[in-house]
């Protein structure tokens, strides 16, 4: 096993990338990896300078296998569920980020390691990455997000039949179907995410944390409630710095410099 970190923590200006390291196990997400995941969110989602989250896997195979298997074959139920339950309240973290997150996949995602894409803001695939859902052939099901948050993106039909066939489908597959929002060549895999991230920071900061909040809240909300959460998000952002840098560069005729203030 090695002494790295389970997380290495890469910073490109505004966007951090944050890279699953258990590469000869197809990043699995082990308990340690899951604990140091939560550390690092907890610290990102403090630090106003951080705009964008990006997650990747270290190894060109795999973004990450899911749950670790052979740790979880060791487990009684009770430990089982208690893994479970922090695999889910992982997901649901990263669905909290306050910054727009970014899941790059370089290769395989299952089961919980697509759980842990489709918590992200979006997903970017490698045109060699497979995908799926994979639990019910496990005789388990996805339990860490991956049954509510598959159908907001490709729909219940296909979320059906993605989670009830077991499906695993290529990155082309997944694009048409809207699980992944670009697919990238794999030899230039990085630098299309970090071109990705380019347009992202291209947005005010505050901006896209407040528009953020507002899509994620709508969900479950009257259409009032949720008129009311963008009306308070908007406002929020009228005293902004970065509001009037934008109105000023655009009456200069130049490109804004965002602070995030
Ligand atoms: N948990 C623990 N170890 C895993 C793992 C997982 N989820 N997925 C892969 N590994 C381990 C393998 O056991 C193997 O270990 P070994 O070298 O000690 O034998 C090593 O990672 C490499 O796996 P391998 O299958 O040879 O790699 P690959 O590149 O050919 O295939 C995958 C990669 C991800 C496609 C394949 O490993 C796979 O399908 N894994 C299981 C995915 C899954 O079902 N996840 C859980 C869904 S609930």
């Amino acid at each position: 096993m090695s002494d790295l970190p389970l997380v290495l923590l890469e910073r490109r200006d505004a966007v951090v990338w944050l890279r699953l390291n258990r590469p000869e196990s197809r990043n699995a997400l082990s308990l340690a990896l899951v604990a140091a995941l939560k550390e690092h969110l907890t610290h990102l989602a403090m630090d106003p300078s951080v705009w964008v989250v990006g997650i990747v896997g270290e190894g060109a195979k795999a973004f990450c296998a899911g749950a670790d298997l052979k740790e979880r074959k060791k487990m009684d139920d009770a430990q089982a569920q208690g893994a479970v339950d922090g695999l889910r309240a992982l997901m649901n973290q990263v669905a909290a980020m306050p910054q727009p997150t970014v899941a790059l996949l370089n290769g395989a995602a299952f089961g919980g390691g697509l759980e842990l894409a489709l918590a992200c803001d979006f997903r970017l695939a490698s045109e060699t990455a497979v995908m799926g859902l994979t639990e019910t052939k496990l005789a388990i099901i996805p339990g860490a997000g991956g049954c509510v948050r598959l159908p907001q993106a490709v729909g219940l039909a296909k979320a059906k039949e993605l989670i009830l066939l077991g499906s695993r489908v290529n990155a082309p597959e997944a694009f048409t179907m809207g699980l992944v929002t670009q697919v990238l060549s794999s030899t230039t895999l990085q630098g299309q995410a970090d071109a990705f991230t380019e347009v992202l920071l291209q947005g005010g900061p505050l901006a896209l944390r407040a528009a953020k909040r507002v899509l994620q809240s709508c969900s479950g909300l009257t259409e009032e409630e949720a008129l009311e959460v963008e009306k308070h998000q908007s406002r929020s952002l009228l005293p902004s710095k970065d509001r009037v840098e934008a109105l000023k560069a655009f009456y200069e005729k130049r490109t804004p410099q965002f602070r995030g203030e």
